[in-house]
């Protein structure tokens, strides 16, 4: 159980310390997002592209979502830990989605679960949270519908999509979700949407006017190099790095100059000389 609770991040709503919040995976990340004094840890199922492989988020599974939020919650002491609810976990009927959000609870140590959709998504977020789950919304650019919305592309630039948009979100927030993530829309329709929620938004590709502002850690760690999109932040280029560290193991173990003396045991010329002599007996 985290230090952080949903009711504390509901009351950084128009406080002036914005929320951060940032993607893991794994308990080691978890552990240094976690130390870093960082307020909401997300399995995101941007997991799927970032970790497993796969062109999309579509293909993410609930097993492998929870086997990877266990690892995460045995790194977290503090933060608040949200597990992405994948796709079809939570579309197909309420008691199905209500089944799924839970297990995040019982199984995985996460404290809330995040799923995609607004005007639509309301009845299931209301059923979840009056069951005590909590959850936080995700609109504007939905990953897992990313081909019905035209790609990755920002969202809400024309009227009618920023409208559709504006009533997502406070529909989400009026359903009981404790915040909501706005993904890839103008800066401008945020800021509205900020100024009249009564959640915290928390945005990405949103612009500076959010609650707060959430990252797939992968991105600002320059370790995803498939796509960087317009909005990331690469606060340093890890991925070069690793490939000079990789290829100097190889180049040194096949010079001879890894293991030194310095990475190997002294000792053991005595046991060895017994075996020697046992051999020869
Ligand atoms: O899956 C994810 O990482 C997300 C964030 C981008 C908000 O949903």
């Amino acid at each position: 159980m985290a230090n952080f609770t949903p009711v504390d991040i509901k009351k950084r709503k128009g406080s002036s310390r914005p929320v951060t919040m940032l993607t893991a995976y794994d308990c080691s990340f978890a552990r240094m997002i976690d130390a870093a004094g960082i307020d909401v840890i997300l399995v995101g199922d941007s997991l799927g592209m970032v970790v497993l492989g796969y062109d999309s988020t579509v293909p993410v599974t609930m097993d492998e979502m929870l086997h990877h939020c266990r690892a995460v919650s045995r790194g977290v002491s503090n933060a608040l830990l949200v597990g992405d609810m994948p796709f079809m976990s939570y579309q197909v009927s309420i008691e199905d989605a209500l089944f799924n959000a839970a297990r995040f609870l019982k199984e995985a140590g996460c404290d809330a679960v995040k799923l995609e959709g607004g005007r639509t998504m309301a009845p299931v977020i209301k059923r979840l949270v009056t069951a005590g789950i909590p959850v936080m919304g995700h609109v504007g650019l939905t990953p897992q519908t990313a081909s019905s919305l035209g790609g990755f592309k920002v969202q809400g630039q024309d009227i009618d999509q920023a409208k559709a948009i504006y009533e997502d979100a406070m529909a989400v927030a009026d359903a009981g979700a404790f915040a909501v993530v706005l993904e890839c829309i103008p800066s401008a329709l945020s800021s509205l949407i900020t100024s009249d929620i009564d959640i915290p938004t928390i945005g990405i590709g949103a612009g500076p006017h959010c609650d707060g502002q959430v990252l797939v850690t992968n991105d600002l760690l320059g370790l995803y190099e498939k796509f960087t999109p317009r909005f990331v932040k690469k606060y340093v280029n890890l991925a070069p790095q690793i490939s000079e560290a990789l290829l100097s193991f190889k180049k040194e173990v096949e010079a001879g100059d890894f293991p030194s003396p310095e990475e190997s045991f002294p000792g053991g010329e005595e046991a060895v000389q017994a075996i020697r002599e046992k051999a020869e007996a």
